[in-house]
């Protein structure tokens, strides 16, 4: 078997630091050409998907630097997880960080009540807790994700690299032109290390904006090769694991087939040139082996999610912590690239017959219309602390912010009046809902979401059916130092 250079020696370098060799597969069930790395894959078998999950700190090679990360069972991205609809999924998990946190199955339509997606739970460093939940038997196929939601604490364990994928196997799958897609599963992570492999701590002006790090990863390797057989399919399941970083994708000469959105698949095919995945957001897409023989850049492109734009100096200058200008620009922790940056590299290997691609997928059910309409403003504020706020307030556990009845369906009016007129990517946990309009103009495809973009100055009308799970749970901004900061509220879905 041949292995590119990078690979063999994240390999080697994995065994160096303790890492089991045999957990990271060369291109399991691909072609022996594919270097993508992949992690531990648990899946359920008859009805049950159950694993111990440990969090804790371990040190890799990414690129030419040593770099400490957060991992769950030592890896990042963390193990992947696959399960069917219908299954029950049961999780050991153990903290070994030093402070508290949790899991949040991050896209799962499953309760959030006791020991299941249940994020006001806090596990205190060397404490276990055994997660359990069922995935209800109609749950739609798709690209999911688990990552830590201990509030106060979710940008910083995030940016360590806490997140892997949770994948539900379904129909999607089934679909024969998908199914002879090849499969890849890329986790898109930065971070920011410092000289010897710490994260740098984040400054004021880091956190208003968001912690990103130069260093940009996909399945933790820079610019790893993917391939592709000339004439074949291939099928990328993406993920942005970043707390605050935009990726902005597009890949040099092949036009992007969007399949399926954040809670899974849409109705037809859609042709994309890039594909903007916000902070929490997945696509699938797939990408046909019709090009020439070469090589081929998966390219992030410049993107510009606002803020500093209205803002004036003497406000920055009052903010808490902040010192005059000095303390505001750390060159490590870098702004939006300015140029479009390689994530990853696509190779021509082998060839097979001509496979095409699909032309339906499924059908998204049109919603009912709401039975009641909810306007939330996303905004911050600046005074004497930094806040990010939902209708002018800052997170409160003990305060319930929305009441929706169980069984009824509502549109959420998402306003994003900022006035630095930054971005802000908005998640509801347990319900995902479809986008109705933006700016009063209808979305032209319906599609499941979980985290939809609200740009400065937009308003965003979400639809929302609110099934199967009464109790309470949370909607958030997913840059995660504003939802660290404040932007959250708390829903209590009545039975
Ligand atoms: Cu991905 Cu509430 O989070
Ligand atoms: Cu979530
Ligand atoms: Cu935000």
């Amino acid at each position: 078997m041949k292995l590119h250079r990078r690979h063999f020696l994240a390999l080697s370098v994995a065994s160096a630091g303790g890492i089991l060799l045999s957990r990271w597969a060369v291109g399991q069930n691909q072609t022996p050409h594919s270097v993508t790395l992949s992690p531990d894959v648990y899946k359920s078998t008859g009805g049950l998907l159950e694993l111990s999950l440990e969090a804790g700190s371990q040190n890799f090679i990414i690129g030419d630097r040593q770099v400490s990360l957060l991992s769950y069972n030592g890896q990042v991205p963390a193990p992947r997880l696959e399960a069917k609809p219908g299954d029950t999924v049961r999780i050991h998990f153990t903290n070994k960080l030093s402070q508290p946190t949790n899991l949040h199955y991050h896209g799962l339509h499953v309760t959030p009540a006791d020991n299941a997606d249940n994020v006001f739970l806090s596990i205190s460093p060397n404490e276990q807790l055994t997660y359990e939940f069922q995935i209800p038997q109609n749950h739609p196929a798709g690209t999911f994700w688990y990552h830590p939601h201990r509030h106060g604490t979710v940008a910083e364990q995030v940016f360590g690299g806490l997140a892997g994928l949770f994948i539900v196997r379904g129909d999607l799958d089934e679909i024969p032109e998908v199914k002879a897609a090849q499969e890849e599963f890329l986790v898109l992570q930065d971070f920011d290390p410092n000289a010897s492999g710490q994260p740098n701590a984040p400054d004021p002006m880091t956190l208003m904006r968001g912690r990103e790090g130069a260093l940009i990863t996909v399945n933790r390797q820079v610019n790893p090769t993917l391939s592709i057989a000339s004439g074949g399919l291939l099928r990328l399941r993406l993920l942005n694991a970043s707390p605050s970083r935009f990726y902005r994708l597009a890949l040099e000469n092949h036009p992007l087939y969007l399949i399926a959105t954040d809670g899974g698949a849409i109705a037809n095919p859609i042709e994309l040139e890039e594909l903007l995945l916000a902070p929490g957001e997945r696509a699938e897409v797939l990408v046909r082996g019709d090009r020439p023989v070469r090589q081929y850049r998966l390219l992030n492109l410049p993107y510009d999610r606002g803020g500093m734009g209205g803002m004036t100096m003497p406000n920055m200058a009052s903010m808490s912590g902040m010192n005059g200008m000095s303390g505001m620009m750390n060159p490590s922790q870098s702004q939006p690239p300015q140029t479009s940056l390689p994530l990853a590299t696509l190779t021509y290997q082998g060839s097979t017959a001509s496979l095409k691609l699909p032309e339906k997928l499924i059908e998204v059910e049109s919603l009912p219309e709401p039975s009641k309409t909810r306007r939330i403003e996303l905004s911050m504020a600046m005074g004497n602390k930094m806040s990010f706020l939902f209708n002018g307030k800052t997170f409160d556990p003990e305060r319930v912010d929305a009441d929706p009845k169980l069984g009824t369906v509502e549109d959420w009016e998402l306003v994003n009046v900022d006035p630095d007129r930054m971005d802000h990517p908005f998640h509801l946990h347990v319900n995902p809902f479809q986008v109705i309009s933006r700016n009063g103009q209808p979305e032209p495809d319906r599609a499941w979401k979980d985290t939809v973009l609200v740009k400065g100055g937009e308003t965003v009308r979400i639809r929302i059916p609110f099934r199967d799970f009464a109790g309470k749970t949370v909607y958030h901004c997913h840059i995660l130092d504003h939802e660290d900061l404040g932007m959250m509220g708390r829903l209590d879905i009545q039975s």
